[in-house]
């Protein structure tokens, strides 16, 4: 069972109030981050970024993700997920300034009342069907773009960092 502690733009992890903890994804146009549960994201134009960014801080993942890594995590603290195991605790745990939720979609929703910012990178793909980036929500969240990064070596993608501001 979630505890949802958080009702305002404060991060609220237990511990580690002044942590950031950014969830980090490869969108496509229609809020997708993959086909099916168990595809390597092929198809993603983001992974120096990607590496660049995590570099150095802890990425936290789900089972699933972690069996269809197309990225190799040298240089971070990769922490698996399973259902069992509690996000407080996860991240009351961790000793850092910031980590990243590096997915999937499970991992995305168990893990959003503990969301500081989120880096989203919009490809231009629309999928039949798949995994919604966040697969459950309980609460709308609102945010503020703060920075938008052009994605080296590709032609008008880019990196939107937004703050959550409330949810
Ligand atoms: N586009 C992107 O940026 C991006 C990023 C990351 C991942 N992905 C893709 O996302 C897909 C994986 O996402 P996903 O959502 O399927 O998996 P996931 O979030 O990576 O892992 C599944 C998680 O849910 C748990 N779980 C499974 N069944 C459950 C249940 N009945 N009740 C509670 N928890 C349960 C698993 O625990 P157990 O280990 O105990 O089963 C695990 O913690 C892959 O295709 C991956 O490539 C895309």
């Amino acid at each position: 069972m979630i505890t949802r502690p958080r009702r305002n733009h404060e991060p609220q992890v237990k511990g580690r109030p002044e942590m950031d903890v950014i969830l980090i994804a490869a969108i496509t146009a229609d809020g997708m981050i993959a086909r099916h549960s168990l595809e390597p994201v092929r198809w993603s134009q983001d992974l120096k970024l990607f590496k660049k960014q995590t570099t150095g801080y802890p990425v936290i993942m789900g089972s699933n993700t972690f069996k269809t890594l197309v990225v190799d995590l040298k240089g971070r603290q990769a922490i698996v997920v399973h259902r069992k195991d509690d996000p407080q605790e996860i991240l009351t745990g961790i000793d850092s300034k910031r980590c990243f939720i590096i997915g999937g979609s499970k991992i995305f929703s168990r893990f959003a009342p503990y969301l500081t910012q989120l880096y989203l990178t919009y490809h231009p793909l629309i999928f039949e069907s798949g995994l919604k980036f966040f697969g459950v929500l309980n609460n709308n969240i609102l945010l503020n773009l703060e920075k938008k990064i052009p994605i080296p070596g590709s032609k008008n993608i880019y990196q939107f960092q937004y703050r959550i501001t409330k949810q």
